[in-house]
């Protein structure tokens, strides 16, 4: 039995599960089933994006939680995200509304722009490539005007809060000064293995959820990008030595050892699993403490390793607001 999820009270004073259930790389039954596995375990954040093509499993899911009384709208914390395609003011309803219509809901709690940059707006397989193998992207990306069309659908009641993923921080800094409502969350690629401190302290600063994806250092995507013949040098994070030498001392895995740290330092984690123990197993973090030297030890493996780099979408760093320019190559 998982002892009860400490919450956290966003900037806009709404309260959150201080860990969520992520989704990417999960799609149809696999998907039904894993959902119902993790409303029944306790998750109650539950993040998706347009872009993974899973939001219609997920409304499914939630409908039927909540026809049958198991569920009200108000006990999930739902978050999606505008996909790069639709990365311009126009763009901003047009898929909004959509993932309103997948999810089968009337509003979500937290729609983020995916990521800084902008592709053409297309209907297939993400992204849109060339003849030449280089993603098409649509250089004219302004993220002023796509920021105030998201300060429109809070206005519109479509989503409780807007925030951002994969931003840097001069792109955020830009947005926190030209904004009428604040950015509520960031969420970035975050784990022991890049932990970001310079990022961390500005959301900090600014009372902005920090939302830790990947923080197991996503160990399934080579199986993902490998069916696209993507191979991606994945570190090991879950076998790190330090790391399973804490999780030993605790009698826990090096799974929950990482998401209680995450947990700790105040960001929230948002694990994928679609295996019905590992989703159990990553919510039961909370009858442990780490003590001063387990976390210091955890701090000290930051090594400025960035897995999702957006390598694989090849020319996607020659847009004008690629995230990781000034960050050396791997
Ligand atoms: N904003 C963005 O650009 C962005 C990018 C990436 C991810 N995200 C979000 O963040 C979520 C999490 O990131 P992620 O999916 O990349 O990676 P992750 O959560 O770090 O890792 C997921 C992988 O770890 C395995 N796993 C889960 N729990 C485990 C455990 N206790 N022990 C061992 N292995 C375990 C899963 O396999 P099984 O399923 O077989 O258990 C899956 O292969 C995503 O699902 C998505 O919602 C957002």
């Amino acid at each position: 039995m998982t002892s009860k999820i400490p919450t956290i009270t966003l900037n806009n004073g709404a309260n959150t599960p201080s860990i969520g259930y992520g989704t990417w790389q999960a799609l149809d039954e696999e998907l039904e089933r894993a959902l119902e596995t993790a409303l029944e375990a306790g998750y109650r954040h539950i993040d998706t994006a347009y872009v993974y093509q899973n939001e219609k499993v997920i409304g499914k899911v939630l409908k039927r939680w909540i026809s049958n009384g198991k569920l009200k709208r108000e006990d999930i914390f739902l978050v999606t995200k505008l996909p790069p395609a639709g990365n311009r003011p126009e763009g901003v309803v047009k898929y909004l509304k959509r993932s309103l219509e997948n999810l089968q809901v009337d509003y979500v709690d937290l729609y983020l722009i995916h990521a800084p940059f902008g592709l053409p707006d297309f209907e297939g397989d993400f992204p849109p490539k060339g003849n030449d193998g280089n993603v098409i992207l649509d250089m004219s990306t302004d993220h002023i005007a796509i920021w105030k069309a998201l300060e429109e659908q809070v206005d519109a009641g479509r989503t409780k809060a807007i925030g951002l993923s994969n931003f840097n921080k001069s792109q955020i800094e830009r947005i926190l000064k030209n904004s009428r409502i604040k950015p509520c969350a960031l969420q970035i690629e975050q784990h022991v293995y890049l932990q970001q401190k310079e990022l961390v302290d500005l959301c900090k600063e600014n009372n902005i959820l920090v939302t830790a994806y990947s923080p197991l250092g996503t160990p399934g995507m080579n199986k993902y990008f490998g069916k696209r013949g993507i191979k991606v040098d994945l570190p090991d994070i879950l076998g790190n030595p330090a790391v399973k030498a804490i999780a030993k001392k605790h009698s826990k895995t090096e799974a929950q050892v990482l998401l209680h740290f995450y947990v700790q330092q105040g960001w929230l984690p948002i694990p994928k699993s679609v295996n019905p123990e590992r989703i159990r197993q990553n919510l039961d973090i909370f009858d442990f403490q780490l003590d001063q030297q387990d976390v210091k030890e955890l701090k000290s493996l930051d090594a400025g390793i960035r897995i999702l780099d957006f390598g694989p979408f090849t020319g996607v760093d020659k847009h004008p607001e690629f995230p990781f320019k000034n960050e050396k190559q791997k």
